[in-house]
């Protein structure tokens, strides 16, 4: 039987240990158990569990210091502290230092099962719906690269806004554009010498998850607020404090959360779900997103006054094709991050005519499609150079650019060629993508329906009925 999770039992007291350790395992959980605080926290970190159970008093040590020892949210995992029924104090204390709940000796093992079965599912879920809570970054975000005039333009924006100490950022650009990385690099710039473990980043994809664990994950809950809140939970905002709270994905949140968000956003205060008081919360907000917000804005999908509120400083991120000056140095980059991590003794280099296709690619996926296209470079080719048969077929055949200019005539693909729109994972409106391409190509020509019908390839009389039929005009 697979493991149900993974649960780190730390009490001096060898039959508490032995009782909760069986009846744990009975119930299906891996455990690894210890009553000697030394060296703890190293075990802890090597077996990677889900939950720590943790003593509040131990011989020659705290659990509190073990707690902070653990970091932020228990480095990954939640803890749970173990308080003899005296002790209520510093279990308040605990749950403020970041623990999650305290069970309180003698246990009631039925107690014990149902809290961390309550954690386990929580974890599991946020596992099955791609939850995305990073706290500490890795190695691999630390270089914004980015020679090329506009990334540097960008960059120094960027920079005026850390040190101006701006609320909330909205970063907008296509898939892979590195929305997320540009979040991090102003947070570190707001933060500067403190490292990244120093300062909370923690973010949510707001497309990821149904909305009322949205709701319950920015804003926390107490116990009982609904059937599966078994344990009192801080939100994000709460988790971020002095630090950052990314919203990944915002054009995807419901108009109700929304509503939400904007109260957060205006007031610095969080009500956790079933609480009673605002709890005042201090975090630069970062929201990220692909969509045109403010075609959401016109179409009634997203607030207005959100939108303002968010997009008051604005980092745009251009697609590749428009700063083809990163290519070749993003490319270069991820030879040499992925040589050492594939523990390849010399980085290979790319040949002068192999460099002129990267840069002449549209990369649709952008940077993300060039680090991946990098990656598999890495591992499956082993000689010095890199020569254009080494590149994907995508790369050797360039597609006209996916914005041709007006004059040229829309080509008819050739039979058995791709086309050049390719639909996402999780699939598309056809009509959003209808009325977005309508709304940018009525911008681009200042509202010129007989140049905007151009743009699209349309003539007058049915680009005219489908701006009716949208309700566009
Ligand atoms: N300027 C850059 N320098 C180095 N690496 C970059 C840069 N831009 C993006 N990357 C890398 O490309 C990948 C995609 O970046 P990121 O996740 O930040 O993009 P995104 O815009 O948030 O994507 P999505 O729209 O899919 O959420 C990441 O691995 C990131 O490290
Ligand atoms: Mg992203």
């Amino acid at each position: 039987m697979r493991a149900k999770g993974r649960v780190f039992l730390v009490d001096d007291d060898d039959l508490i240990v032995s009782m909760l350790a069986r009846s744990l395992r009975l119930a299906g959980y891996e455990v690894q158990a210890e009553t000697d605080p030394a060296g703890v926290v190293e075990k802890i970190r090597a077996f990677a569990p889900q939950l720590v159970l943790l003593d509040l008093k131990l011989p020659d040590a705290s659990g509190m210091d073990i707690l902070a020892e653990l970091g932020e949210g228990g480095g990954g995992a939640q803890v749970v502290m173990l308080t003899s029924d005296d002790s209520a104090e510093s279990a308040v204390k605990a749950m403020k230092a970041g623990a999650v709940d305290y069970l309180t000796k003698p246990f009631d093992l039925e107690e014990v099962k149902l809290v961390v079965a309550s954690i386990m599912q929580r974890w599991s879920l946020r596992q099955e719906v791609g939850y995305l809570r990073k706290i500490n970054a890795g190695q691999d975000h630390k270089d914004l690269v980015g020679p090329s005039a506009p990334l540097q333009a960008l960059k120094q924006q960027a920079e005026k806004l850390a040190r101006a100490g701006v609320p909330a950022v909205l970063i907008t650009g296509e898939n892979g554009t590195g929305k997320e990385m540009l979040a991090r690099y102003v947070h570190r710039l707001m933060h500067p010498g403190e490292g990244e473990a120093g300062t909370p980043f923690i973010g949510i994809n707001c497309a990821a998850l149904p909305e009322h664990l949205i709701e319950s994950e920015l804003f926390g809950h107490e116990k009982g607020a609904f059937t599966d809140a078994k344990v009192e939970s801080q939100g994000i905002f709460e988790l971020a404090s002095g630090g950052s709270v990314l919203l990944d994905e915002i054009g995807e949140m419901k108009l109700a959360l929304q509503a939400k968000l904007l109260r957060t956003l205006e007031e610095w205060k969080v009500r956790r779900l079933g609480g009673r008081h605002d709890i005042p919360i201090q975090a630069t907000v970062f929201a990220t997103t692909n969509r045109d917000l403010e075609a959401a804005v016109e179409r009634g999908e997203f607030r207005i006054d959100l939108y303002y509120r968010l997009a008051t400083f604005r980092l745009h991120i251009p697609p590749l094709r428009e700063r083809r000056g990163d290519v070749v140095p993003l490319a270069e980059h991820f030879l040499a991050t992925f040589a050492a991590k594939y523990g390849r003794a010399r980085p290979a280099e790319f040949s002068a005519e192999a460099r002129d296709l990267l840069v002449a690619h549209a990369w649709p996926g952008n940077v993300r499609e060039l680090r991946n296209t990098v990656e598999r470079l890495v591992v499956l080719e082993s000689g010095p150079v890199i020569l254009p048969e080494h590149l994907p077929r995508e790369v050797l055949e360039p597609r006209p650019p996916a914005a041709a200019p007006a004059a040229t005539p829309v080509p008819t693909p050739a039979p058995g060629a791709e086309p050049e729109f390719s639909l996402p994972e999780g699939g598309i409106s056809l009509e959003d993508l209808e009325s977005t391409l309508i709304l940018q190509a009525l911008a681009k020509t200042g509202r010129n329906k007989v140049q905007a019908a151009k743009l699209l390839g349309m003539t007058y009389d049915s680009f005219r009925y489908q701006v009716k039929k949208l309700g566009l005009d």
